[in-house]
């Protein structure tokens, strides 16, 4: 799963040990940080480098010293000893995974983002043969109201990343978490409750975020045909963070 260790260090940099390699780190750097700059991959789905860590799918989860952490928020320590890519800890990933494909409606070979979906890659990285739990089959409805986008609310695993790409960068929070436990759900920021009557756009770096199939750009879902997408080409493993491709 993990990638040989890509970025010479200076020997008076502080490192830490993961998975029995040495990786460099700076001060301040969470596991998963430390690992990427290195080209490491450890599994994540609710992380991106590009905004604050939320901490809340712990697909990330490591032990540290032998305790086990989410490595989006755990920071590194000199001479810390990290394992990622172990039986226990992969089979603790593979069961979230498996809670996540059943709490929502995954239907993968019709899903516009098959191919692209981190949900569905890492499930793959991780050898998910089988949802294994019961499926708890919601009725969530679509929200086909904007022009240029739908949501599709079953496909959600509550990582937050349009929350933050709307609240952090766009100015704007179109989208939120709302409810707690497991009735928490995505919820758009307009009285009607429909995508259309709030001020999203394309534009937004919220559109552009999704790691599975909730915001879905309308009219080109299969512009890219199935076989030939991200992660049909390469595995999710082999860059330590993908990038969203939009569909
Ligand atoms: Fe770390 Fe989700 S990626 S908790």
């Amino acid at each position: 799963m993990s990638q040989n260790n890509k970025t010479p260090h200076n020997k008076n940099q502080a490192t830490f040990i993961l998975d029995g390699k040495t990786i460099p780190f700076t001060e301040g750097q969470t596991i998963i940080q430390a690992a990427m700059a290195s080209g490491e991959y450890i599994p994540h789905l609710c992380f991106n480098p590009e905004f604050k860590p939320h901490g809340s799918c712990k697909i990330c989860t490591v032990t540290a010293n032998g305790r086990q952490a989410a490595s989006c928020t755990q920071q590194t320590q000199a001479d810390m000893v990290v394992e990622s890519n172990t039986k226990p800890i992969n089979d603790e990933r593979r069961a979230l995974l498996q809670m996540l494909f059943v709490e929502g409606n995954h239907f993968c070979p019709s899903c516009e983002k098959s191919g692209d979906c981190q949900l569905q890659a890492t499930a793959y990285e991780l050898n998910m043969m089988s949802p294994h739990f019961d499926h708890f089959s919601p009725d969530r409805p679509l929200d086909s109201s904007h022009a240029e986008y739908l949501l599709d609310y079953n496909r959600c695993i509550l990582c937050s990343l349009c929350a933050r790409a709307s609240s952090d960068v766009d100015g704007k929070n179109v989208f939120s978490l709302a409810g707690r436990g497991i009735k928490t759900h995505l919820i758009v920021n307009a009285k009607s409750g429909k995508l259309a009557d709030t001020d999203f756009t394309g534009d937004d770096k919220a559109a552009h975020v999704c790691p599975v199939g909730v915001i879905i750009k309308k009219r080109v879902g299969f512009a890219v045909p199935i076989g030939k997408r991200s992660f049909d080409e390469h595995p999710i493993s082999a860059t330590p963070h993908p990038k969203v491709r939009d569909v």
